[in-house]
């Protein structure tokens, strides 16, 4: 997948720029508050998910304006392709090669990206959930069916903790528990294989790119963590559910599951969340991503885009020249504050963002 061509008009503080960017690493610096972040943001939009800011639609057209336009040309599936996005009254809605298509999430899968943003930071500081949602949204991009699979998952885990709660109070309940355990013993299993397998796959490719950013200086290891063993079958997360019952009923709450486990990342055998460095911590993340734009080359046969947002601060020389200079075959997108990354890239192309505008870079 490749971005050719960029438009974006009343988007957030951008009034009208227009971008060719080149086919390997875009550098956009400038100050804060310019709008770096927000052209990476129009380029992700075209994935057809939502900001990865979290932002709402209304919140994206620019202040005191009506609607946002944007256009992107690309090349994605070995063919020209031609999108606009158009939000307005709180709506974003899609056109493909000219063709309508309505809601802008009808252009999932058409334009494929990873993006690394400061927020997903939280993957190596955090608790376990941030994990979670990682592995859940990389398998659900690989595999459609894994969505289903994993909302019937948590309706039946919402289901059996409501009657978690009711059965103090109707002793009766506690027989229709078996159902319900079983049930999410079977899809809870066919969760946790799918992100193990998932994970399985990952390792090599994340501990591969740690070693591209730090220059072999510290080994990255990652596994999927559960407390229902290595791999969950149904019949151990069943026979854990029926052995927990008293203790969930007490609780009010399921005590055992998918829902709990983790992806464990260690850097030389110790936890990245409590022993790792900024850089170190950051480097996780960063590795995390590029594996994961990579399992996606495999699922949808060509590179999915790079939008790196203000990955390079806390990053030393060595970090940083690795992700302006040796992510051979990817087109990156990268923004940062400070220009003297700009002149140790070797090849590629800069920008300067002032005021949502793009100019040719000054140093
Ligand atoms: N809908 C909008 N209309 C006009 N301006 C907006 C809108 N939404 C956001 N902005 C402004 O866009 C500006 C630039 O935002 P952006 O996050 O892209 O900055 P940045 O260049 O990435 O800065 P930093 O280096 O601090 O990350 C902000 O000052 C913000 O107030
Ligand atoms: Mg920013």
């Amino acid at each position: 997948v490749r971005v050719q061509h960029l438009r974006l008009c009343d988007y957030r503080n951008i009034q009208e720029a227009q971008f060719l960017p080149c086919p390997g690493v875009n550098v956009l610096y400038g100050e804060n508050a310019q709008g770096k972040t927000n052209l990476l943001e129009g380029i992700w939009l075209f994935t057809g998910g939502r900001s990865f800011r979290g932002a709402r639609d209304a919140e994206l057209v620019r202040f005191g304006g009506q609607r946002a336009e944007l256009a992107m040309e690309f090349a994605a599936q070995e063919r020209e392709m031609q999108g606009e996005l158009l939000i307005e009254g709180g709506r974003r809605t899609a056109v493909l090669n000219h063709v309508p298509l309505g809601p802008a999430s009808a252009l999932v899968g058409k334009f494929c990206a990873v993006v690394f943003s400061p927020q997903h930071l939280s993957l190596a500081r955090d608790g376990p959930a941030e994990r979670r949602r990682f592995l859940d949204a990389a398998i659900c991009q690989l595999k459609p069916a894994y969505a289903a699979l994993l909302s019937r998952y948590q309706h039946t885990l919402t289901q059996r903790n409501a009657l978690l709660k009711d059965i103090p109070r109707h002793a009766e309940l506690m027989d229709t528990l078996d159902i319900w355990d079983e049930k999410l013993a079977r899809t809870g299993a066919a969760v946790a294989r799918a992100r193990y397998m998932y994970v399985e796959r990952l390792r090599a490719h994340a501990e591969e790119a740690y070693r591209g950013i730090a220059d072999g200086r510290e080994g990255l290891s990652i596994r999927y963590s559960s407390a229902l063993g290595e791999e969950t079958t149904a019949e151990r997360f069943y026979a854990a559910l029926v052995g927990r019952r008293g203790e969930d009923v007490a609780a009010g709450f399921t005590s055992c599951g998918p829902h709990r486990d983790d992806m464990e990342l260690q850097l030389d055998g110790r936890p990245v969340r409590t022993f790792g460095s900024q850089g170190q911590q950051r480097s996780s993340v960063l590795a995390l991503k590029l594996a994961e734009a990579t399992l996606l080359t495999e699922g949808i046969g060509e590179r999915p885009v790079i939008l790196l947002d203000d990955v390079l601060s806390e990053l030393d020389a060595v970090r940083q020249d690795y992700l302006l200079n040796h992510l051979d075959g990817w087109q990156v997108f990268l923004t940062c504050c400070d220009p003297a990354p700009v002149l140790r890239l070797a090849g590629g192309l800069a920008r300067r963002v002032r005021a949502g505008e793009l100019l040719e870079p000054d140093v």
